[in-house]
């Protein structure tokens, strides 16, 4: 018996309403954005840009940028991390491999690292799926602050606000 039935046209779209409690979809267009003041910047070299900030479970999906010789602080996951490499190179001093452009990446629970860009590396951008909290530590592991989904929209409201696209640009990839 097939999986799917072959007497129905397949192009009939569902004749249903999708669960009234249902959040509405997230559609952005320009995920690498050209306007610079979607950016968001946490540092000197680096900056983030949110897609999803997702305050029922936790987590947040982001592009992170980070220029010339960037350094991201030692941190901890205690949730897993996925990230897909848009540009440019990076890895971390923890590690010996190498996330290449096109690299997928599953950080498991439990790591604690410090991302590169190496020099000869303008620019790169990586796709981060981040769960809970970043959890910044001193080489001993000691704790120096942390960032989760709730920091990182204060961070967006705040910049939107600066840059004039307003507070409440943010509210658009809450969830
Ligand atoms: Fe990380």
């Amino acid at each position: 018996m097939p999986l799917v039935s072959t007497d129905e046209n397949p192009l009939i779209p569902y004749q249903h309403a999708m669960p009234k409690d249902a959040l509405p979809e997230i559609v952005v267009p320009d995920a690498v954005p050209m306007d610079e003041r979607i950016w968001v910047p946490q540092t000197d070299s680096v900056s983030f840009r949110p897609l999803c900030l997702n305050v029922s479970q936790g987590y947040w999906m982001n592009m992170l940028r980070v220029r010339k010789s960037g350094v991201l602080s030692r941190h901890r996951h205690p949730n897993a991390v996925h990230g897909l490499v848009i540009k440019g190179r990076w890895h971390y001093l923890e590690h010996d491999w190498v996330a290449e452009e096109g690299s997928y990446v599953f950080e498991p629970p439990g790591e604690t690292h410090t991302l590169v860009v190496p020099e000869d590396v303008d620019e790169m951008i990586t796709y981060f799926q981040v769960n809970g909290v970043m959890y910044y530590v001193d080489p001993d592991g000691n704790h120096l602050g942390y960032e989760d989904v709730f920091t990182k929209i204060d961070m967006c409201r705040k910049h939107y606000e600066e840059v004039g696209l307003g507070a409440d640009y943010t509210d658009q990839f809450i969830r």
